[in-house]
């Protein structure tokens, strides 16, 4: 049973299938695609509510209405402005390390493997891949330093913020030991790219808090690069989360309490090819058939979330969000 924290009380209120399927709602809602209306809400109710669910994620039965109801009803607000606060203290599953995904090939568009040492170092462009499932984006970063020189990204320890829990990562790979990947999903609410990228060292400066979207700064960003003293960063600019990609993609900046998982990576060095292996960090991906992980992750790769990337997976150059490069 899942808990919410209510004031300084602990209720168990939602059993997993919901709580899986009021992150998915939540993601859905602060996609700019499909963004959800408040205002609309404050004026129709639940009928908007309903009719917004059925129409973007679906699977709005009896049960599902009285259950929205009455999240809505208990957490006391009548606005979704209000349910996001009351949500984001939801306990998250465990965290752990998932080792029973497919190695997966790094391949281009060709079909080729992708050959570790010719990754620019600190590259503005948005390169992705999907793993484990189809539709599930994970950066490619070679790291480096403010002059441009690859830097070896030593193994670290991981704190989620939401619930103490720690985790190692395991460091860069690659020639340099300066390659880390990580879930391009944000752990807040969802974002995918180009609304969450990466700012290399050149871009972490203050001329980026008046850029225009979708690669805007915070000012509490720089700040948190400057303390940690990070040279660059991994920044979601929906609201603002910030992850440090020289440290396992922890938190620099709120509103997340979660860091981004980490996509396990083996560099082979006699062929300079580079494998997807699984995942570590907070296990909400993949996602099962009724929304709901499996304890053994390989049972979900073939659900209607996604299907398995299976042993290729292709690097891909979606979008730059960056106007000046
Ligand atoms: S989805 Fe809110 S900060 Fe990324």
């Amino acid at each position: 049973m899942i808990k919410i924290k209510l004031g300084k009380n602990e209720k168990p209120i939602l059993n997993p299938e919901d709580f899986y399927f009021i992150q998915k709602l939540l993601r859905t809602m602060r996609n700019p695609k499909t963004k959800f209306n408040s205002k609309e809400f404050v004026k129709k109710g639940d009928d908007y509510l309903f009719n917004y669910v059925d129409k973007n994620v679906g699977g709005i039965d009896e049960g599902r209405r009285k259950f929205l109801k009455g999240l809505v009803i208990g957490i006391g607000v009548v606005t979704v402005a209000g349910i996001i606060p009351g949500l984001k203290v939801l306990v998250p599953p465990n965290v752990s390390a998932v080792s029973a995904f497919p190695k997966s090939l790094l391949v281009d568009s060709s079909g080729s493997p992708i050959a570790a040492s010719k990754i620019p170092v600190n590259s503005p462009i948005i390169t992705i891949y999907e793993y484990p499932l189809t539709g599930e984006p994970n950066f490619l970063l070679n790291l480096g330093d403010s002059s441009g020189n690859p830097v070896k990204v030593p193994a670290s320890t991981v704190t989620v913020p939401q619930t103490g829990d720690k985790y190692t990562f395991p460091g860069g790979v690659g020639p340099n030991n300066s390659i880390v990947s990580y879930s391009a999903i944000c752990q807040h609410l969802g974002c995918k790219p180009p609304y969450i990228h990466f700012y290399p060292p050149n871009y972490v400066n203050s001329a980026q808090l008046s850029a225009p979207e979708p690669d805007t700064l915070t000012a509490q960003a720089l700040a948190a690069a400057k303390s940690a003293n990070v040279p660059a960063l991994i920044h979601c600019d929906c609201h603002g989360s910030t992850y440090d990609p020289y440290h396992g993609a922890q938190p620099l900046t709120g509103p997340t309490v979660r860091p981004l998982p980490t996509t396990v990576l083996e560099w082979d060095s006699s062929t300079d090819y580079l494998y997807a292996l699984g995942s570590i960090g907070v296990a909400i991906y993949p996602e099962g058939a009724n929304g709901v992980p499996s304890k053994d992750p390989t049972a979900d790769l073939g659900s209607s979330f996604g299907s398995s990337v299976g042993d290729k997976t292709e690097v891909t150059q979606p979008e730059n969000p960056f106007t000046s490069s």
